[in-house]
């Protein structure tokens, strides 16, 4: 979603404001501006569409200044155009915003009747009136914006410069994350480590409710009481060589690729090879004790906690919710005493997933997250983290991170079987082995891409895909369908294989491509009945399989994706590889924007 640069520097900086934006190109945007203050004035160049076209127009029309802000824009209020682009500014003012400002209709009205002109369609523009309100009744800077901020309501980080000081930047945080960067008589402000990450891996992060003013040596932090508060200066681990695509041509591809690597880290955090002994961090929790666990994540996080259903309520025993965040939030869910309420989420703070965990925070659960990113606000809000290695994800799809989350969830099941006394030692020894075996099998897989490749290249001009599987493959559809919709544009949906004839079967006409997910097992025979089904109705069928008895339909089917052989528990994490490559392949040779997909933002800060 929307990001946000401020740097106070020592030369003119317009170019390294660019910079930074173009660290924050992968969370999604539609627009894009920066602002500067020169001899006392606010100047600003923004522009639609990507940031090539903002740079031309820097390039056209240079801005000097060694003081200024950007921002990537995903459009929510108004039309993703150059007027609806921030920065806002007044002459006094200028401001870029992520969030939304709930109260901006009320502010606007209250403003025009006083004379305030207002050019945009954006909830943000009432940012900049507002300060200018209250600069024009005499007050200061600092004054002007913490009095702003107690009329806000909804979820804002904010960066402010003033044409009055080409000293101080401002920024503020509710709901929204800002971090503040360090460097050697400079200072920047960032909506993460990444879009700071040219510039310095000193990083502090804003609290809720903070508001923090950057001047060239340092900065002074306000907590939402007004008290002055020291916040901590960690390392960031984003450094800009993490996240180049190195010789990939996409950040997608560069991910899956990165899996075996990734998933070993994630496991090395949570398993001893040495004794093939599981290690969870302390959830502060006693897993022996829990009776259910309610799972609430959005996306393709939500699909690992499907596949974490199936897990745990089959190995160890333990019955569990899953709910969609946006969903659970509102549902006012009853949930047990004292329960464990799991939260899943790549980037850590999504929106919707944030004002889940506040309620279950309300509702006493015994909180634990499972995120990518440590500082994020759901791993700070959390009592118990369950932290993956997957590095930056910047593709916007996520792939190495949905595998990662697989894994620290089939840690956390078998912790949680063995506390429970369901998984006996031998059991957790071959489940830990089939776990430990992951990473190189998933280099196997890759090493068959091409034929991967070849086989999506075949269908990049059909409008409807249908993905099918059962027990813990059947999420694995549905993350393979929301894969394929989101980085190709095509139609696709994902349904267990038994549900077909309940409805989903009147979809089958000659020639819609099917993708059978298949491992032997239990359910094998049954999906492959399922899979006859559409076969007899002319569905053209990829089977994903590591079957090698597949007999006469081996003509009947039209390719044939094969896998290698591994303990079944460890089957979803498997599968998802030639799912995420079939989505890759697919978009590349549709000529579509595989990386940066058209609406679609990495990090879903806005409900
Ligand atoms: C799909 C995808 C999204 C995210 C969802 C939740 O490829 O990446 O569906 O999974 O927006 O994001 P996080 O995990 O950051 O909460």
């Amino acid at each position: 979603m929307c990001g946000i640069i401020g740097i106070i520097g020592k030369n003119d900086i317009s170019d390294r404001l660019l910079n930074g934006l173009k660290n924050l190109e992968y969370r999604g945007y539609d627009s894009a501006g920066i602002a500067t203050i020169h001899d006392k004035e606010i100047h600003r160049r923004r522009a639609e569409g990507k940031l090539i076209n903002l740079s031309h127009e820097v390039s056209k029309h240079p801005i000097k200044g060694s003081l200024g802000i950007g921002h990537t824009r995903w459009a929510t209020h108004g039309v993703p155009n150059e007027t609806n682009a921030h920065p806002h500014a007044t002459n006094m003012v200028a401001a870029v915003h992520n969030g939304i400002i709930e109260n901006f209709q009320t502010i606007k009205e209250e403003l025009g009747l006083l004379g305030y002109k207002f050019q945009s369609d954006t909830d943000s523009e009432a940012i900049v009136h507002l300060i200018s309100y209250y600069l024009d009744k005499g007050l200061s800077p600092k004054e002007a914006f913490s009095n702003s901020l107690n009329r806000l309501e909804g979820a804002y980080a904010i960066a402010l410069i003033f044409s009055s000081n080409c000293e101080k930047i401002y920024g503020a945080r509710s709901g929204s994350p800002l971090a503040v960067g360090w460097g050697d008589n400079e200072m920047f402000l960032g909506s993460d480590a990444a879009a700071l990450s040219n510039e310095t891996t000193n990083i502090s992060y804003l609290e809720e409710g903070d508001l923090v003013e950057l001047s060239r040596d340092g900065a002074n932090f306000w907590n939402k009481l007004g008290e002055e508060v020291k916040r901590d200066i960690v390392e960031s681990k984003f450094n800009p060589i993490q996240i180049g695509k190195g010789n990939f041509p996409h950040y997608m591809l560069k991910e899956i690729y990165e899996q075996p690597t990734v998933i070993g880290d994630t496991l090395n955090t949570f398993f001893n090879p040495a004794d093939s002994e599981i290690k969870l961090p302390s959830l502060g929790v006693n897993l022996a004790k829990i009776s259910k666990v309610t799972i609430v994540a959005c996306g393709s996080s939500y699909y690992a906690g499907l596949v974490a259903k199936f897990w745990i309520e089959r190995y160890a025993r333990v019955s569990v919710e899953v709910d969609i965040s946006s969903e659970f939030r509102y549902r006012e869910t009853p949930l047990p005493k004292d329960g464990l309420t799991l939260f899943i989420s790549q980037s850590g703070e999504t929106a919707d997933t944030l004002a889940a965990l506040r309620y279950a925070k309300s509702q006493s659960q015994h909180i634990v997250s499972l995120v990518n990113v440590r500082e994020s606000t759901i791993a700070r809000e959390s009592d118990g983290l369950l932290l993956i290695n997957a590095g930056p994800e910047i593709g916007v799809a996520s792939t190495k991170a949905f595998t990662c989350q697989l894994v620290a969830l089939a840690v956390f099941t078998i912790s949680l079987g063995v506390s429970k006394k369901i998984i006996d030692k031998n059991e957790s020894k071959k489940l830990s082995k089939a776990i430990s075996e992951v990473s190189s099998k998933i280099a196997d897989i890759l090493q068959d891409d091409l034929q991967i490749k070849s086989i999506s290249d075949n269908f990049s001009d059909v409008s409807n895909v249908l993905y099918i599987a059962r027990g813990s493959e059947y999420p694995i559809a549905l993350e393979g369908a929301l894969k394929l919709k989101e980085v190709s544009y095509i139609h696709s949906e994902g349904f267990a294989a038994g549900e077909l004839k309940h409805g989903p079967i009147a979809l089958i006409e000659k020639g819609v491509p099917v993708i059978v997910i298949a491992p032997e097992g239990p359910l094998y025979e049954k999906t492959i009945s399922n899979m006859q089904e559409v076969i007899a109705r002319g569905a053209k069928v990829i089977i994903i399989t590591d079957s090698d008895k597949l007999g006469d339909l081996d003509k009947k089917v039209w390719k044939i994706v094969s896998m290698p052989k591994v303990d079944n528990f460890v089957n979803p994490i498997l599968y998802s590889i030639p799912v995420q490559l079939i989505a890759y392949h697919v978009a590349v040779s549709r000529g579509a924007d595989v990386d940066q997909p058209r609406n679609l933002a990495k990090s879903v800060t806005v409900e």
